[in-house]
């Protein structure tokens, strides 16, 4: 069925992250707008749909990672589902994303927007996984260990440009304004960052480190500090081992795809996600 709705492009306004958490509501979505104020103010874009009564039908994110693409948030409202509208959204953000130069495109899919994104000629790159927080683990050691620093940007940038070869930081950056986040750590060996995490309320993530046993004491010291409940998106299964050691249950979560060249980067240095939406 066509339809003539609308098509608008959402600012970080408060007024309209409250429409994007309503309408993720109608999904039974939990709250999305902490990180889609930050992809926006990051030169990110958010498309809708309203409908006839202007309340918002469907939407799209595109957050740039340059040189690369996230896809992030794609809720069309049930009783709007199967119009057309995803795609719409969709096609515009993929060509806008293609169109400023930032041809390797990502997202996380669930198994309802797969074939949308199969059919644009997207490939599944993983299987994601997601954990909860079962019972907080021990301090472990805890040397080189420091408290995330405005100073620390840089370097946490340049390793994570190591492992996603993309530019992420900026968002990350913005995020630790937010009234939900706790602290981020750093990791020093040998005088640079061998790896750094974040921690917000009820969530970890996302951490990226230079090797296992990096990754193991950030991940430790992270969760030693969550409570129970506190999520970690993990994405890659590779990593599963490590978060169930410090006490994690670990569950299916959606698929990582991919469109376009691969970025340079190491996945395998990303411990764990930020979240499903902007991986
Ligand atoms: C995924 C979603 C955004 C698709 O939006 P939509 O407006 O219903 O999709 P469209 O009508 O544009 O459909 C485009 C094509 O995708 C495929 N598709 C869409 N929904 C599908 C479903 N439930 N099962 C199988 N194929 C589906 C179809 O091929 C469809 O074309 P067709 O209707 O001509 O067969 C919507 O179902 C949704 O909001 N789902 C819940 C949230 C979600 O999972 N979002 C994806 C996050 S990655």
């Amino acid at each position: 069925m066509q339809h003539d709705f609308e098509a608008c492009d959402l600012t970080p306004s408060a007024a309209h992250l409250d429409e994007i958490d309503e309408l993720r509501a109608s999904i039974d979505w939990g709250p999305g707008s902490w990180t889609i104020g930050p992809m926006l103010r990051t030169g990110g874009r958010v498309l809708a749909l309203r409908d006839e009564t202007g309340r918002l039908a469907a939407m799209g994110g595109a957050a740039v990672m340059a040189p690369g693409g996230f896809i992030c948030n794609m809720v069309v409202r049930p009783e709007h589902k199967r119009r057309g509208m995803g795609r719409r959204i969709f096609n515009e953000l993929i060509a806008w994303l293609q169109q400023n130069g930032h041809a390797s495109i990502q997202l996380e899919a669930t198994d309802e927007g797969r074939p949308l994104y199969e059919q644009a000629g997207f490939r599944v790159r993983w299987h994601s996984i997601g954990s909860t927080l079962s019972a907080p683990p021990e301090r472990g050691d805890e040397t080189g260990l420091e408290v995330l620093q405005t100073g620390d940007w840089p370097g946490i940038a340049a390793l994570d440009r190591q492992a996603t070869g993309a530019e992420r930081t900026a968002l990350f950056r913005q995020l630790t304004a937010w009234e939900g986040f706790r602290e981020g750590l750093v990791l020093r060996e040998g005088g640079s960052i061998a790896g750094y995490g974040l921690r917000f309320a009820n969530r970890i993530g996302p951490v990226v480190a230079a090797s296992p046993g990096a990754a193991e004491r950030l991940a430790r010291a992270l969760a030693a500090r969550s409570e129970r409940g506190t999520i970690a998106t993990i994405g890659h299964p590779q990593h599963a081992t490590l978060w169930q050691g410090l006490g994690f249950d670990v569950t299916p979560f959606d698929a990582r795809m991919a469109l376009g060249p691969d970025l340079p980067g190491d996945p395998s240095m990303v411990y764990c996600m930020l979240n499903g939406g902007l991986g």
